[in-house]
């Protein structure tokens, strides 16, 4: 099975009988395996690998050459799933021609389409993208490279006209050629509104059941972050304490001398026993 390509993925609308899209990040060859194994539609390369990898408290630390780093290890993985990949904070700000070059990087090390924050302000580089043969997925609503300028991660598009607005930045990445566009942190009435009056797929991340298709970081989903999960976070799997578990028992057998066995170690060559 090849991945699914940008007209494939175009076309899953719900409302069409199509089934939710899948999508999950992943930042490495192993999560991006283990997520790929499990049938998802879509890896994303998300630059949240500054928050839930790096370590930071947002995600504006991390650069194009991050993220390339980080795409090329999801690839190495060969998965099934198509591969989008985030555009970092300031590598679409600040021209055109920059965004085009920062854009073809990311493809170049193994995405094949990219992601982008903002609605109508953002009209002039999806374009400019989209010239240049690079699908763009879009991504409204609570986008976390404006926790600055939201003065935190806060709910969006809570008030009629904030909604409204919402809306008209999804029709204009629309009409710029989007092929699909996740929503963040919205009340789920403004998922449901949106996903209705888009023809091309939303993809929610706590913006409500109606949305056609669902994204959640891979280590929110599986137990493996410090932070404080966002109240629309499904842990699945405790693997950090999984993971100190099976840490302690090897730390207790090396102590105890009962790591390694004979079975874990090499036998000697005669040679050198003689
Ligand atoms: O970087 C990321 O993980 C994202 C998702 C929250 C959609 O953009």
């Amino acid at each position: 099975m090849t991945a699914p390509s940008v007209p494939t993925l175009r076309a899953r609308k719900r409302r069409n009988g199509s089934a939710p899209i899948v999508m999950i990040t992943a930042y490495d060859e192993p999560t991006a395996r283990y997520a790929d194994a499990a049938g998802v539609d879509v890896l994303l390369v998300g630059d949240s690998l500054a928050n839930v990898v790096l370590g930071h408290d947002d995600t504006l630390h991390v650069t194009v050459a991050d993220m390339a780093h980080h795409v090329r290890a999801v690839a190495a993985a060969s998965p099934k799933a198509h591969i989008v990949a985030d555009m970092p904070w300031l590598s679409y700000h600040v021209g055109t021609d920059a965004a085009v070059a920062n854009a073809g990087e990311l493809i170049r090390a193994g995405a094949q389409s990219v992601k982008l924050e903002g609605g109508a302000i953002r009209r002039d580089v999806v374009h400019a993208l989209i010239d240049a043969e690079i699908p763009v997925m879009g991504h409204l609503g609570l986008t976390p490279q404006s926790v600055l300028a939201f003065g935190g991660y806060k709910v969006q598009a809570k008030t009629r006209d904030a909604a409204k607005t919402l809306l008209e930045d999804a029709l204009v990445l629309q009409a710029e050629g989007v092929y699909s566009i996740v929503i963040e942190g919205v009340p789920r009435l403004v998922g449901t509104q949106l996903t209705e009056a888009l023809d091309i797929p939303t993809i929610g991340i706590g913006a409500g059941p109606d949305t056609d298709g669902q994204v959640l970081v891979f280590h929110d989903l599986v137990g493996l972050t410090k932070r404080h999960s966002p109240k629309f976070v499904r842990q699945y799997a405790d693997l950090g304490a999984a993971m100190t578990e099976a840490v302690s028992r090897y730390a207790h057998d090396v102590r105890d001398g009962s790591f390694p066995n004979d079975a874990e170690s090499y036998g000697n060559p005669e040679e050198l026993t003689d």
